[in-house]
């Protein structure tokens, strides 16, 4: 077996740069195969750095000369090791001068300088940087930057940088140029070029104060039909920011460009933010209503990094949640504001939940398990993780459940006061919170170092004859690598009172004036006990309403609780909460049943009365009423298990749904014919919703595979007007016994042919298929379009599998776990950083019984064993095989 790891880097080690970098010049000569980069910067040294040398950060680069103040350096003037260029000086001002030359043809990892379908891209975040030049790569060097771009004019037409362009021209050899100046000073992370044959939309806009900005989205020639809502999506956060918290655009000309080839979901480039095709392109034929909703929250993601991460950045990386933290809970916010109603909003609530609970809960479990701020990483790449993003984001919003909407701004404002054009820690965010709301928030920086998801078990009791009810809120926190023992967390834990008759009873707690009826109890201690006057009869509590904090809550609700709760919480997320434990609970029970062969699954009258209630309700929105009938993941039900074991729980989620589409059929059947969206398609979150909830009912319909299903199906398919209809009906044939499966999913595929986005759909649908095997996953790799090269579609079909198909996945035999040791290997000598985030598959692999458990570990150990393996995917594995 091999040991040698590359070195973790350690949040305690952190030294300020020896040198601080004030301009940065850069002429590019641009060249598939030869890219020449000539670099001027002027450096200043850092009184508060011992080192003396410069330290330049440089990968796979052939240097071809550096001067120092205008003097060529030879060898022996500089140091060059393990990609760090060290020259030594103690000198105050320096002017220094690089080339280098770089093969962006060759760049399959899509990290630096790369080329996609023809076009120049660069991606930069979080340490790509050095592979376009030699440069203290780290985001405490703040610079400002002007950058030249030379090219052949037929091919590469469109040359894009940050800022503003300064001047076009002609070099008369077949070539031009555009010089482009950042007035804002910026880490190298956030720097960004473009070039190549593009088109954009473009509109001007007027700004609160008054100023107009240029806005455009470039694509390729073709895909002009497919910008308009990524443009409506940039106007809407633009407008919404300086509403929300009075931040302005601070830039005349602000650029988004789509790219086919992209490692994540796209990036905050400083006014040229670069995309994943996946979160730009979108018209009704090509795109799903969950597109829509994506790409508008992707398009805000971006956007509003250019205040939160751009104009106040991060310090290290371990801070990276200070930004996309920060960053996601105001995208949450953002699109939430956009749909506009209560409903609504709880709705996305309840997605955003379950994303934390289907990724990130599990990974806080797991051998990847790290803080909101980690203390070491080997790889920075793996740390771009739901729990950087998606906990940090629920870590952003405690403090806005603790301070209120309008203490939380007056402490963004006070956050931007203080750091404006700075590179900051997690810990400067919280004390401008607790300085504008003179609040101490010591406690709560455990959210910030301490890892794992916590418990908070709730008891209750009610005293009839002093009308008293206590409640008392007691937490732990399971531990996790390198975190044995926790500390208390500070947790906000909003709850309700309901009377016999579901209405929320006015709160009578001591110590409180005010009679409300949602209070935040705060948590602080590892048990406290909040006691209620007044309570005139035993109440129902309502807890941790629109889920408070991150946290699992224990309560031993009773069956019925749950189904009054459901029917009447005033909380729309506690409605759609109790739904869920309910069923989880008929699933965690079923599951048991499908694991003794012997004890025959019976189904729940009094769940599916529930559910029939929900679903018949027309006082509730669609887009609400399919969420409380969607069941549990299985990767949900999985974590509340000990061992978890995918074929059981596979079997009996489908006995339950199949149950509940024999007995809500009729309901099933009117609640489709219904929710109808006739007339042109439109993505808003009424229409989307009534698509949502149409298309659940299909879903369950369809668990029948009869003659009715098929042709319902089958009509839909046929007659549908948008994707989101058309992709609904396919699922549901292509999960059947139809006949018509093989000829839709045949149609599908020569339709849309020329879509890239919509042949990445067709495979996913396919790799996630109850059907679909590890062999005939394998088929699938061998057909025209699939190319493991291009990151979307390799996630497309080879992840969808690993991840979304866990009953197949996890065969017994141990044959998707040989595919998947194969397919890491495969891709890590293509792009580590995909290749990693696919070994992340098998990380939890001591949650499953023995006999699976040894395969997986084999099969880690397999990557482990490659000689050449990226430190990415190398620490992903390390950690998965390491002693828990
Ligand atoms: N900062 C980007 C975001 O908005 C993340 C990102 C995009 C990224 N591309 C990347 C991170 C490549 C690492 C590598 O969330
Ligand atoms: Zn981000």
């Amino acid at each position: 077996m091999r040991t040698d790891t590359s070195p973790a880097i350690y949040r305690k080690d952190y030294t300020p740069p020896s040198y601080w970098v004030r301009t940065v010049e850069m002429g590019f000569d641009l060249d598939p195969s030869a890219t020449r980069v000539a670099t001027r910067m002027t450096l200043a040294r850092n009184p508060a750095s011992a080192e003396q040398a410069i330290v330049l950060h440089g990968e796979e680069l052939e240097l071809v000369q550096i001067r120092l103040n205008g003097k060529n350096l030879a060898k022996r003037d500089y140091k060059l090791v393990d990609g760090l260029l060290r020259i030594p000086t103690k000198a105050e001002e320096i002017t220094l001068e690089i080339e280098t030359l770089i093969r962006p043809d060759k760049n399959t990892s899509l990290m630096g300088l790369y080329v996609s379908n023809g076009n120049f891209f660069t991606q930069c975040e979080a340490e790509g940087f050095r592979k376009i030049t030699y440069f203290p790569d780290r985001p405490d060097v703040m610079a400002q930057y002007t950058v030249m771009l030379r090219g052949d004019k037929k091919k590469y037409p469109v040359l894009l940088s940050n800022g503003n362009l300064i001047e076009q021209g002609d070099l008369g050899d077949g070539r031009h140029y555009a010089l482009w100046e950042d007035p804002f000073k910026k880490p190298s992370y956030l720097f960004a070029l473009v070039a190549g044959q593009l088109v954009c939309q473009e509109q001007t806009e007027k700004l609160k104060s008054g100023r107009e900005a240029l806005l455009q989205v470039w694509v390729e020639e073709g895909n002009l039909d497919k910008t308009q809502h990524a443009m409506d999506s940039l106007v809407n956060s633009i407008h919404w920011d300086e509403e929300r918290y009075g931040l302005e655009l601070d830039l005349d000309r602000f650029m988004i460009v789509a790219v086919g080839d992209f490692n994540m979901g796209a990036m905050e480039n400083k006014g040229l933010n670069i995309f994943n095709t996946k979160f730009v392109l979108a018209n009704p034929r090509i795109a799903t209503d969950t597109d829509y909703a994506n790409i508008e929250a992707v398009v805000g993601h971006e956007y509003f990094h250019n205040w939160t991460g751009n104009r106040v950045t991060c310090r290290d990386w371990f801070q990276l949640s200070l930004k996309e933290g920060l960053t996601v809970f105001r995208d949450q916010e953002f699109s939430a504001d956009m749909i506009g109603t209560d409903s609504g909003r709880a709705v996305k609530r309840i997605d955003d939940v379950r994303v934390l609970r289907q990724a990130q809960f599990p990974e806080d479990a797991g051998p990847m398990a790290h803080p909101v701020r980690p203390d070491s990483f080997v790889e920075i790449s793996n740390f771009y993780t739901v729990t950087i993003y998606e906990k940090g984001a629920e870590v952003v919003r405690m403090y806005q459940t603790l301070l209120g909407r309008d203490g939380f701004c007056k402490g963004m404002d006070l956050y931007f006061e203080r750091h404006d054009g700075r590179a900051v820690e997690c810990d400067d965010f919280r004390a401008a919170m607790m300085d504008a709301n003179g609040r101490d928030l010591t406690q709560f920086e455990r959210w910030y170092s301490q890892a794992g998801t916590p418990r908070v078990k709730v008891t209750t009791s009610y005293d009839a004859d002093k009308q008293t009810y206590d409640i008392t809120l007691a937490q732990s926190c399971p531990p996790t690598p390198g975190q044995a023992k926790k500390q208390p967390f500070h947790i906000p834990v909003a709850i309700g009172l309901l009377d016999g008759k579901g209405r929320d009873m006015p709160l009578s707690l001591k110590g409180h004036s005010d009679q409300p009826t949602t209070l935040v109890l705060e948590l602080t201690a590892t048990q406290q006990t909040f006691h209620f006057t007044n309570v005139t009869e035993q109440p129902v509590p309502s807890l941790l309403r629109n889920f408070s904090a991150p946290v699992v809550l224990d309560y031993d609700y009773s069956d019925a609780d749950l189904a009054f709760l459901m029917a009447h919480d005033s909380d729309a997320f506690n409605r759609w909460e109790a739904g869920q434990r309910l069923a989880t609970r008929r699933l965690l029970a079923l599951t048991e049943a499908a694991q003794q062969a012997d004890s025959p699954l019976s189904v729940d009258v009094a769940l599916s009365a529930s559910l029939r209630a929900s679903l018949n309700d027309v006082a509730l929105d669609p887009a609400f009423r399919e969420t409380v009938l969607t069941l549990p993941a299985e990767t949900v039900i999985a974590e509340q298990m000990e061992v978890i074991d995918p074929q059981a729980i596979h079997t009996a989620r489908r006995f339950l749904r199949l149950s509940l589409a024999k007995d809500l059929r009729q309901d099933f059947s009117r609640v489709y014919a219904a929710n109808q969206t006739d007339g042109p398609y439109s993505p808003d979150a009424a229409s989307s919703g009534k698509r949502a909830l149409k298309n659940l009912a299909l879903s369950y319909l369809a668990e029948l595979d009869d003659a009715d299903a098929h042709t319902l199906a089958q009509a839909q398919y046929d007659s549908a007007n948008n994707m989101t209809d058309r992709m609904a009906a396919l699922a549901a044939l292509a999960n059947s016994q139809a006949p018509g499966r093989a000829a839709a999913l045949a149609k599908f595929y020569s339709d849309f042919e020329q879509e890239p986005l919509v042949i990445d759909k067709w495979f996913s649908l396919q790799a996630m298929a109850r059907t679909t095997d590890v062999a005939a996953v394998q088929t699938l790799m061998k057909h025209p379009a699939f190319s493991i090269k291009n990151p979307n579609r390799a996630r497309s079909l080879i992840f969808s599998f690993c991840n979304g198909n866990p009953s197949r996945f996890h065969a017994a035999d141990g044959s998707g776990y040989a595919f998947w040791a194969e397919q890491v290997i495969a891709l890590d000598a293509i792009n580590p950083q995909v290749a990693a985030r696919l070994a992340r598959s098998l990380d939890r692999w001591r949650k499953y019984a023995p006999a699976l458990q040894e395969k997986m570990r084999a099969a880690l150990q397999q990557v482990a064993d490659t000689a050449k393996l990226s430190k990415d995917t190398r620490e992903v594995v390390g950690k998965s095989l390491a002693a828990n």
